[in-house]
């Protein structure tokens, strides 16, 4: 496994709440308001949302309140301690949760408010790098992952865009671009290192890292899908101190891991990057519905 924590997951969740592209949101609400205005609006149509590489429910807590009234969201991870923080965070979130009552009693799904919203959501613990056709092969009204595409290969991407037959819409695609300042004489070795770094093997073979986001927009673009991509950068300062030395600790980490970069010099970098000022990490969120 990769190998994210809950609380990493939970420390950047602010940061990622806020960097996602708010035009790009609005124009993929419109897309089902002017396509499929009924849906969501009754308890027996609700907006189905699959969320891939869920952790442990930043996406949903970002995107449920701008949905229709009744959605159910199927959350998907292989980390069943993900699955087990996504339940527990997701019932402390809303106004009020339930797990499913009756016959359909069930643990792997809940039932919450919030904010007037009435949300199912389901919980499956899926290898997505092996079952991403069967998965993709469910109903659903949107495919959606937050922070998840730039860890898979750019194989997989081919065969997940052959495989997607409705709207997707992602968000925080890690595209390699990183400012700290103030700037360290090792910046650029220890980037490039980080990035030799990021293309290894997530599970899903070498990864495309920040080359996914291109990927996705050429594979989807061929298969006829109108896409369109708004950059969503995290830009931190002063009240993100904790992010910022937990980034450039795993950074430091990962690039220790490369022998690319010498230890003293890795050692200045990461002692001048734990009191940096501020730094800017750069994403891109895609929608891309079919024409
Ligand atoms: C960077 S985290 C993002 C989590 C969450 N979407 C968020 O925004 O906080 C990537 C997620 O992908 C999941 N993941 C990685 N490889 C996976 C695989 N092969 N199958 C399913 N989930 C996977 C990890 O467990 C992790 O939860």
């Amino acid at each position: 496994m990769t190998g994210f924590s809950a609380q990493w997951l939970s420390l950047r969740e602010p940061a990622d709440h806020r960097a996602r592209n708010i035009k790009l949101r609005q124009e993929m609400l419109q897309y089902f308001e002017r396509t499929q205005p009924g849906l969501g609006k009754s308890t027996n149509t609700p907006f189905r949302i699959m969320d891939l590489g869920c952790g442990s429910g930043s996406n949903l807590r970002a995107l449920a309140e701008s949905f229709p009234d009744y959605q159910h969201w199927t959350l998907i991870d292989y980390d069943p301690e993900l699955l087990s923080a996504a339940r527990t965070t997701l019932m402390q979130w809303a106004d009020r949760a339930e797990p499913e009552n009756a016959a359909g009693a069930s643990n792997t799904t809940i039932q919450i408010n919030k904010s007037g919203k009435h949300i199912t959501v389901s919980f499956v613990q899926e290898d997505l790098a092996k079952n991403i056709e069967r998965v993709l092969s469910e109903k659903t009204d949107l495919v959606t992952a937050a922070a998840f595409f730039d860890l898979v290969s750019a194989d997989w991407l081919v065969r997940f865009c052959l495989s997607l037959s409705v709207p997707l819409y992602t968000v925080l695609t890690y595209d390699g671009v990183e400012k700290w300042l103030p700037a360290h004489p090792a910046d650029e070795s220890v980037l490039r290192a980080f990035h030799s770094h990021q293309i290894t093997d997530k599970g899903f073979g070498l990864s495309a890292g920040p080359g996914a986001i291109e990927i996705m927009r050429t594979q989807l673009t061929a298969r006829g899908f109108d896409v369109r991509m708004q950059r969503s950068p995290w830009l931190l300062g002063s009240e993100d101190q904790l992010l910022m030395q937990a980034l450039a600790t795993g950074s430091a980490n990962a690039v220790a891991q490369t022998n690319m970069v010498s230890a003293t010099e890795l050692t200045s970098w990461l002692t001048a990057r734990m009191q940096s000022l501020s730094c800017e990490i750069g994403h891109w969120d895609l929608f891309a519905c079919p024409h």
